[in-house]
C-alpha cells in the first residue's frame, strides 16, 4: 500500500493575515520553480483562524497547490460556545484539515482525551480530516517509554469515530518539540510503527496500511529526509521551520 508523502506546516500563533499572504506567495513561487507536483508530496499550511479566509483565496485564485488546515476545533457543531470555532464554518473555508490534541492545547487548555476525541468526531462529520497530535513528554517517556502514552492517547483519539472514517496520525514527542532535540529516525519510526499497530487491532488492516503517519518535532531540511526514509513515517508535522519559505520549501523538496 503506497501513501502519499504528506508535509504539514503549522504555524502555531505566528504571522497576520498579510503575512500570511505574503508566505504563501513565496513558498509557491519556490514550488512552481521546482516544478513540485502535488500528486507526488502533498503539502498543506495550517494558519491562524484569522488568516484562513486570505490563505484560502490566495491559494483558490493563483491555483497554489497547498492544501488548507486549521489548528484547532470546537468539539460543539455551534451555539453558545463563545470563541470556539465550528468545523461547519471552517469546511465552508475550504479548510480540508485540521489538529486535534496537539500537546500546546492538552498542556495549555487542558485538553484531555474525550475532548480531543469529540473534536475529531466534530471535524470529520463536517468532512475535514483530523490530524491527531499523540507524543510523550519527557517524564512519560522516562516512566512509561516512548510509545506508550502516544498509543493510548491515539486509541482514545479514534474511539468514536465511525468506521471508514479518514484521519492522520502526527506523532510529536512532546520534548522534540522546538527545542532542536529532534527525535532520531529511528526513534520515529518505532513508535510510528506501534501507532501503526494500533490501528491495525482497532481499524483492521485496510485502515492501518492508508493511514498516513507524521512525525513532528523539531523537523527540518538537514533531517527530513532520513524521516521520510522509515517505512512508517509518511510525512511531517513542521513548527518553526514552517514560517521560513525557503526552508519550509527545502523541507517540502526532501525527495531533489
Ligand atoms: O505541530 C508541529 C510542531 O509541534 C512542531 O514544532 O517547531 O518543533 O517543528 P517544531
Amino acid at each position: 500500500m503506497s501513501r502519499t508523502p504528506f508535509i504539514a506546516g503549522n504555524w502555531k500563533m505566528n504571522l497576520d493575515h498579510l503575512q500570511a499572504i505574503a508566505l504563501v506567495q513565496k513558498v509557491a513561487w519556490a514550488l512552481k520553480d521546482a516544478r513540485h507536483d502535488a500528486s507526488e508530496v502533498e503539502v498543506a499550511v495550517f494558519p491562524p483562524f484569522t488568516d484562513l479566509r486570505s490563505v484560502q483565496t490566495l491559494i483558490s485564485a493563483d491555483k497554489i497547490p497547498l492544501g488548507l488546515g486549521a489548528q484547532d476545533v470546537s468539539p460543539h457543531e455551534s451555539g453558545a460556545y463563545t470563541g470556539d470555532v465550528s468545523a461547519r464554518f471552517l469546511a465552508k473555508l475550504d479548510a480540508q484539515y485540521v489538529i486535534v490534541g496537539h500537546s500546546e492545547r492538552r498542556a495549555g487548555h487542558g485538553e484531555t482525551d474525550e475532548v480531543v476525541s469529540a473534536k475529531s468526531v466534530a471535524a470529520q462529520a463536517a468532512g475535514i480530516v483530523p490530524v491527531i497530535c499523540v507524543g510523550e513528554t519527557a517524564e512519560d517517556l522516562e516512566e512509561h517509554g516512548a510509545a506508550a502514552i502516544p498509543a493510548a492517547q491515539l486509541r482514545a483519539a479514534i474511539a468514536d469515530l465511525p468506521d471508514g472514517a479518514e484521519f492522520v496520525v502526527a506523532y510529536e514527542p512532546v520534548w522534540a518539540i522546538g527545542t532542536g532535540n529532534a527525535a532520531t529516525p529511528e526513534q520515529a519510526q518505532e513508535v510510528c510503527r506501534a501507532l501503526r499497530d494500533v490501528l491495525r487491532e482497532a481499524c483492521g488492516d485496510d485502515t492501518a496500511d492508508a493511514t498516513r503517519v507524521l512525525y513532528g518535532g523539531s523537523v527540518s531540511s538537514q533531517n527530513v529526509a532520513a524521516y521520510m526514509r522509515q517505512a512508517d513515517v509518511d510525512g511531517a508535522l513542521v513548527g518553526g521551520a514552517s514560517i521560513k519559505a525557503d526552508e519550509f520549501s527545502r523541507i517540502v523538496q526532501f525527495k531533489k
